[in-house]
């Protein structure tokens, strides 16, 4: 843990809990309850786009589909990656052209492909014969990239283990794909997510560039397209390589093939990470063997289902301490979610003071693969998200019965 980090996420959810816009949207909720800022998503993207200016970003719309977040991003121009049908429906909802929009799931049903076909979506990724089958007759502007798997065993969730390929299997697929008429326009790999080593990231792409190199000259071809995937870390309880120090270190790897190539890039977490915060209750107490426990309102199988599947360590702040009230001695405390399975923990050694029930308990950094991949277990509802946007004085409510989804301020 950095202290100074920790301190920073404790002023700016200070800050954004005393706003009117997060008090109106509590006051009209209750808890559990996700903030959703829209302008931090912005703040990243500028960030994104002044570190790798020649980079066309497409968000990984799998790391937080909402609404907000993509019209956020679709007004400052970013472009759209997304893995299923049901993703491509909520972005073209928004009206963006299927041109800014790229398939990267290595494995769809061959109806999926039919439909993004029939949307205009021209841009996919394959990583096996099976797959690229599929392809043969489809349009001729249609433009296929091979997934190849770099091993990052430091990265929260190693994604070669289950897809992408080799290089000798790569330059095998190129192959096919020649001799049936079906267009391979370039490769995509994903270094792996919450990566924080951006030597392995550079070192992914200069691998990736020689092996385009290496195939241009076997199979005669000019490849035009590099796709280096997502993977950008993102600051929860640690400091991790900024955006800047990884565009400094991927700049000069990338550049001088941006006037050839165009390269993409699909980041999900670092978007979106930041953007959310998570507003929970105690809603009970007990003291155990191993000390004093505290139950919340959401916990893994809801919001923080981060936790379990990504290992991430979420920063759990007591808001009456964070807005300045005076606070019992501190305790490590547990911190456990309210289903009743064991392993629904959110933190094990969280520095907390005295809490009650019905006090409140608030998360920063909760906006990536967290209320996604929340599920109903228990019979609970998903946590509603609210828009809350710094400064504006009071909340326009819309209510979207079928998400249980909140705006509080558009
Ligand atoms: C194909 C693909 N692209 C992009 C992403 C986004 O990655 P991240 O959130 O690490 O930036 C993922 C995440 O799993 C992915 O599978």
């Amino acid at each position: 843990m950095s202290s100074e980090l920790i301190d920073l996420r404790r002023r700016e959810t200070a800050a954004l809990l005393s706003t009117d816009a997060a008090r109106a949207a509590l006051a009209l909720h209750g808890t559990p309850l996700l903030l959703l800022s829209p302008e931090r998503v912005r703040r990243q993207y500028r960030r994104l786009r002044a570190a790798l200016p020649f980079v066309l970003f497409h968000y990984a719309v799998k790391a937080l589909a909402d609404d907000a977040v993509i019209a956020a991003l679709a007004g400052d121009g970013c472009c759209f990656d997304v893995a299923t049908g049901e993703e491509l429906a909520i972005v073209r909802r928004h009206g963006i052209d299927s041109d800014r929009v790229i398939h990267t799931h290595p494995i769809k049903k061959p109806t999926e492909i039919e439909e993004a076909l029939a949307q205009g979506v021209r841009t996919f990724v394959i990583d096996n014969e099976t797959e690229l089958a599929k392809f043969e007759g489809a349009p001729a502007d249609v433009r296929l990239l091979v997934r190849l798997a770099y091993r990052s065993p430091h990265a929260k969730s190693d994604l070669s283990t289950k897809f992408g390929v080799g290089p000798v299997e790569a330059g095998r697929l190129v192959g096919i794909a020649r001799a049936r008429g079906i267009h391979v326009a370039g490769f995509s790999f994903h270094v792996g997510s919450q990566l924080d080593d951006p030597d392995r990231f550079a070192d992914a792409v200069t691998e990736t560039l020689a092996l385009m190199h290496a195939l241009e000259c076997e199979h005669g071809v000019r490849f035009t397209v590099l796709d280096i995937g997502g993977g950008f870390p993102a600051a929860y309880d640690a400091p991790v390589a900024s955006i800047e120090v990884l565009g400094a270190r991927l700049r000069p790897v990338l550049e001088p093939h941006a006037h050839r190539l165009e390269i993409i890039a699909e980041p999900g977490r670092i978007l979106v990470a930041e953007c959310m915060t998570l507003v929970t209750s105690v809603v009970g107490i007990a003291e155990r063997g191993d000390g004093r426990w505290y139950y919340l309102d959401d916990g893994v199988y809801g919001s923080y289902s981060n936790v379990v599947a990504e290992d991430v360590h979420p920063l759990v702040f007591a808001v009456r301490e964070l807005l300045g009230a005076d606070t019992d001695a501190h305790r490590w405390s547990t911190v456990a979610g309210p289903t009743c399975d064991s392993t629904d923990v959110v933190a094990r050694e969280a520095m907390l003071p005295d809490l009650a029930v019905g006090d409140l308990v608030a998360s920063p950094v909760m906006g990536a693969y967290t209320a996604v991949t929340a599920s109903r277990f228990n019979g609970r509802t998903l946590t509603p998200i609210a828009v809350v946007g710094f400064g504006m004085p009071h909340p326009a409510v819309a209510v979207d019965p079928v998400r249980e989804r909140v705006d509080a301020l558009a």
